[in-house]
């Protein structure tokens, strides 16, 4: 079975094909970082209008490089929320439009499901039930995946999302846009214990994070240094906060997975590319007998790999969308 993905809820317009759910033909990846750069972070509006533009030619492209036509996809599935209105709706309009006049299914996928799903294209063995980790710059939940559409969250942040605070962090630096990466780099040149910054934990019983303590706690911070008009290095704090972020991603994750008596835990979303957070959820959850499995960097940023691999189980479902599909910008899990 084949499926077209479509996928712009954010600063991504991208469409691929996949062949049962796991086996990429194509993978179209138009970013706009460098538009949204120049701003330190994602425009809505300008997003929304960039899509426009680029849609047509990226679904194109996903079908030529795929080796495909139109009348070989057996259905198409697009991202339907969360994500930002003006964009989704313009990965919405495009599946709708090709669902009608081709008169293929159309399957609507959940943005979060669908980074979860790129661990089935990265691990063609991989099946149900295991614990996933999704931190992206939009959420940060711990997900147990009992089966292929069966999904409960064990845990959430209760404000900011972890890619959020990488950016925000790299923003303060002075390092630029998008931040996860940045910080990731510099901190690779910083020691991780200069400097102590809050793992917070909302109560005992719960797995949910807060990631806006240690953020402005770095800020404080810095602002202390910067009226003593001290000096400070900059990798030593990039590294003790990417430390306390990933401390407690790892100690809440493992916790799920222990919770589950889970053998396996999944990454996923951008911030799943971070090597402190794989090398350090692979050597604590060791521990505990539970191996710690990712896709590459490519697969865990936005893409519509993911997409087209969660609408194939949709498929399998029948869970279907007619003409009325509507962007959803809160969309719950
Ligand atoms: O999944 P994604 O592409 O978009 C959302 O759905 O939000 O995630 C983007 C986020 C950004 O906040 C970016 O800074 C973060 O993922 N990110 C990273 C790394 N690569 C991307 N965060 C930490 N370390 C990285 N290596
Ligand atoms: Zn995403």
């Amino acid at each position: 079975m084949l499926i077209l993905g479509i996928e712009s809820s954010c600063d991504e317009t991208a469409a691929a094909v996949v062949k049962d759910g796991r086996e990429v033909l194509s993978n179209i990846i138009n970013t706009q970082i460098e538009i949204h750069k120049k701003f330190g972070g994602v425009v809505p509006e300008v997003a929304s209008r960039r899509h426009i533009e680029t849609i047509d030619a990226v679904i194109d492209e996903a079908l030529e490089k795929a080796n495909v036509t139109f009348d070989d996809i057996d259905a198409i599935a697009v991202t339907y929320g969360p994500g930002l209105v003006g964009a989704l709706l313009i990965g919405v309009s495009a599946a709708k439009a090709l669902a009608f006049a081709l008169k293929k299914p159309l399957i609507p996928v959940h943005h979060i499901k669908g980074h979860i799903m790129a661990n089935f294209v990265a691990h063609k063995d991989l099946k149900p039930p295991f614990v996933c980790l999704v931190a992206s710059g939009g959420h940060s939940h711990i997900v147990n995946v009992s089966d292929y559409n069966k999904l409960e969250i064990m845990g959430r942040t209760r404000d900011d999302a972890a890619g959020e605070a990488f950016d925000k962090i790299a923003r303060v630096l002075g390092l630029g846009y998008p931040g996860g990466p940045l910080i990731d780099k510099l901190a690779k040149e910083g020691n991780k214990n200069a400097v102590e910054f809050p793992r917070v934990r909302m109560d005992k019983n719960s797995l949910d994070f807060s990631f806006s303590g240690v953020k402005t706690a770095v800020i404080n911070y810095l602002h202390k240094l910067e009226q003593n008009g001290e000096e400070y290095n900059k990798a030593d704090i990039a590294a003790s906060f990417q430390n306390a972020v990933t401390d407690v991603l790892c100690e809440h994750t493992i916790e799920a997975a222990i919770i589950k008596n889970s053998k396996i835990i999944a990454l996923a979303g951008g911030v799943a590319s971070n090597s402190a957070l794989r090398e350090k959820m692979t050597n604590e959850a060791k521990k505990h007998g539970i191996d710690v499995i990712y896709p590459s960097p490519i697969l865990c940023t936005d893409n519509a790999v993911m997409i087209a691999c969660a609408g194939y189980y949709g498929y399998l479902d029948g869970d279907f969308a007619d003409m009325t599909l509507n962007a959803v910008p809160s969309l719950q899990l």
